[in-house]
């Protein structure tokens, strides 16, 4: 069997870099070295300044392109300074077309940043193609998705969008954070550009903060390697050695959390303190079946509404196993309050109009047990029942 047939979990462990040829060390050499002695005058070498080239951020470049299906990949110091870099292949007059619940550092940089340099923007709802098609305009250069999206867990529809983006002359991009490549590969899908805060679930243990870029496109690739390169935020070679470590348990670990996630949303669907459950692996949400066509799994992260929205920080306050608070795709279960972490950035009436209300909490499902993680959850909703039984008599 070839490497190339192999499955993705093999692929996960077993590539170029599984050991340095030069030792033989079966983990990759952390390169501190800013700059690079050259030979003499007319010796061009592959690597002369870090900003430009380091070969432990180009061992995670190249480990994330090949599992992305991508011809070349990108380490930057937070997703932010990824999906940054990457809007800067636009240019003045352009025009984004965007999901309406992205992630809201994103929405910050399009909204308060881009719109300084003369980028226009349309938010749309990603899962409506009409709404799409009739908001794209002669300068629309990018179409932009999160799918599933954050916190409301919206499936889009990736193969629609790419034949919309396709027709009019645009890229599409896609933020895979919630998914990874362990569960989707939007580039197979005919995506451009495939963008990841690997602060989640692919570094994936609480302690390193980093952002990666693939593209399939020769071209695409040079012209986002010159934007690398001239910004400079890139990621540190210690940072990318952790986030090559935590690649190498993804598959363990998403599959652990990611069924979890599924009896946890379950049990939480029928609590009578639960107003809703957004899960995009239940077979009544209205994107089940994109999400099965172009998804292995559903993942480890599902939102949910309380019925009493006062009642929110009772219940945080209750709860003894996840941690709370900003963040995703870890170890540890976490739990975080959209209004005023992730979307903490986007305007109060913004967020509403969204359904991104006060009574909602998002969970990323870590790797304790479903036995822990049910009996910690009931007994905290049971609580907050009694006191609204107590304070509604
Ligand atoms: C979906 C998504 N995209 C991008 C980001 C930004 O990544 P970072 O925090 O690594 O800059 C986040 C952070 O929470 C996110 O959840």
């Amino acid at each position: 069997m070839v490497a190339d047939q192999w499955t993705f979990q093999t692929k996960l462990l077993h590539n170029k870099h599984k050991f340095d040829v030069t030792t033989g060390a079966v983990s990759v050499p952390i390169q501190h070295a800013s700059t690079f002695h050259q030979q003499g005058f007319d010796f061009s070498p592959k690597y002369d300044y870090s900003r430009s080239g380091n070969p432990t951020r180009e061992a995670l470049e190249e480990a994330i392109a090949e599992l992305e299906g991508g011809v070349r990949g990108f380490a930057f110091a937070s997703g932010m300074a990824a999906i940054s870099t990457a809007f800067l292949l636009l240019s003045k007059g352009d025009h984004v077309l965007i999901t309406e619940d992205v992630y809201g550092g994103t929405f910050r940089v399009v909204t308060e940043v881009l719109s300084r340099f003369g980028i226009e923007h349309t938010f749309v709802d990603m899962t409506n193609l009409h709404e799409v098609a009739s908001n794209i305009r002669p300068n629309t250069k990018v179409i932009y998705i999160e799918t599933p999206s954050n916190p409301l867990m919206k499936v889009t529809d990736i193969s629609g969008i790419v034949k919309l983006a396709k027709a009019n002359n645009c890229l599409t991009f896609v933020d895979n954070t919630f998914m990874t490549p362990a569960l989707q590969r939007p580039l197979e899908l005919g995506a451009d550009v495939v963008l990841h805060s690997a602060t989640k679930f692919l570094a994936g243990h609480s302690d390193v903060v980093a952002g990666l870029a693939v593209v399939k496109d020769e071209e695409l690739g040079n012209r986002l390697y010159k934007l690398q390169n001239a910004l400079g935020a890139v990621l540190g070679p210690q940072d990318c050695w952790l986030v090559l470590r935590g690649l190498k348990t993804l598959h363990v670990r998403l599959q652990q959390s990611q069924e979890t996630a599924a009896k946890l949303a379950g049990c939480l669907l029928n609590h009578p303190a639960v107003e809703k459950v957004y899960y995009p692996g239940f077979d009544d949400h209205p994107g089940s079946s994109i999400q099965r066509y172009q998804a292995e799994g559903a993942g480890a992260v599902f939102s949910f509404q309380l019925k009493d929205g006062k009642a929110v920080e009772k219940l945080v306050s209750n709860l003894n196993i996840p941690v709370f608070a900003v963040s995703l795709g870890a170890v540890e279960s976490i739990l975080s309050y959209p209004a005023k972490m992730s979307h903490a950035a986007m305007p109060k009436e913004e967020r509403e109009k969204r359904g991104i209300t006060d009574g909602l909490l998002r969970l990323s499902v870590g790797l304790e047990s479903f036995e822990d993680l049910k009996k910690d959850f009931l007994q905290a909703l049971s609580k907050i029942e009694i006191e609204t039984k107590t304070t509604s008599s």
